[in-house]
């Protein structure tokens, strides 16, 4: 039997009064694309805080690779880290280093490579993210979509058996959003990578998921493949599926892609 790469046990996250996260219990397994998805304000960032160490939980476990990241010491926070990747959702990049500095600054802190080997890491994972020949730009140069993707390369640096995603298409046009999602789903299909997305987004739901949790007033409603969802009677997963897009509209997902080449 395959054990979960992640174990969300009884977790509990309130500020001041108001309780975020109720309780929630979640196995996410090795090699799956997971998302989790929730109407803004659910929670869904303070969960990935929690799944990366940046902030810890009023009460609860999480579990990366059987690590407890709750009660782990700083040392052994960092051992988990490098293992995984974090696209932010404001991308977060240093915007006094170029986008190759940037992508390289993960290789610099936690490997002993030259900086030549260094270079050529950095080109290989902007490549991958369609941005080759990028590396001297500054990320004021680039457009939205093009700095998520500089941020996905940064998070890609370390190639990391986990990559976490918070809205990796929010705030994109349409056309360059679809890219982003077929960027990940490319990810998917190149690398052994558990992938985790939050999002508020349906349509990328059904892009990318393996599987999928609802998050709602702080608990996981539901939990299961696209079609448990679609054929779900839960009355908050049924509205959620009012906005999502049908089969014709995937194929003109399609063709977008054919257009801008993803
Ligand atoms: N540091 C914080 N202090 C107080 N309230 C917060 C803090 N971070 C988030 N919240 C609140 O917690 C709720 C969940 O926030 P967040 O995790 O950012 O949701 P989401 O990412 O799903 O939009 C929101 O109501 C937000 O206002
Ligand atoms: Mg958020």
């Amino acid at each position: 039997m395959v054990e979960p790469i992640i174990k969300i046990r009884d977790l509990h996250t309130q500020y001041g009064d108001k309780k975020v996260l109720k309780g929630i219990n979640l196995d996410i397994y090795p090699y799956e694309t997971f998302v989790i998805l929730g109407r803004s304000g659910c929670g869904k960032s303070t969960l990935l805080r929690h799944l990366i160490g940046l902030q810890k939980p009023t009460q609860g476990y999480i579990y990366i690779k059987d690590n407890n990241f709750v009660t782990a010491s700083e040392k052994e926070k960092n051992d988990i880290l490098k293992n995984i990747g974090m696209l932010f959702q404001s991308s977060a990049l240093f915007n006094s280093m170029t986008v190759g500095d940037n992508v390289a600054l993960p290789l610099r802190e936690h490997t002993p490579q030259p900086d030549s080997t260094i270079k050529i890491m950095t080109r290989m994972k902007l490549g991958l993210v369609g941005l080759s020949g990028f590396e001297n730009f500054m990320p004021a140069e680039l457009s939205g979509g093009m700095k998520k993707r500089a941020a996905l390369a940064r998070a890609l640096a370390m190639d990391p058996e986990i990559l976490f995603c918070d809205e990796p298409s929010a705030g994109l046009d349409p056309i360059v959003a679809v890219g982003i999602d077929n960027l990940i789903l490319k990810l998917k299909k190149a690398f052994k990578m558990t992938i985790v997305v939050v999002t508020h987004e349906l349509e990328s739901v059904f892009v990318i998921a393996d599987r999928i949790a609802l998050l709602h007033e702080g608990e996981f409603i539901f939990v299961g493949t696209k079609d448990e969802m679609r054929r779900s009677e839960v009355p908050v997963v049924r509205q959620f599926l009012q906005r999502a897009p049908d089969e014709d509209d995937m194929d003109k997902d399609k063709f977008l892609n054919s257009l801008i080449g993803g």
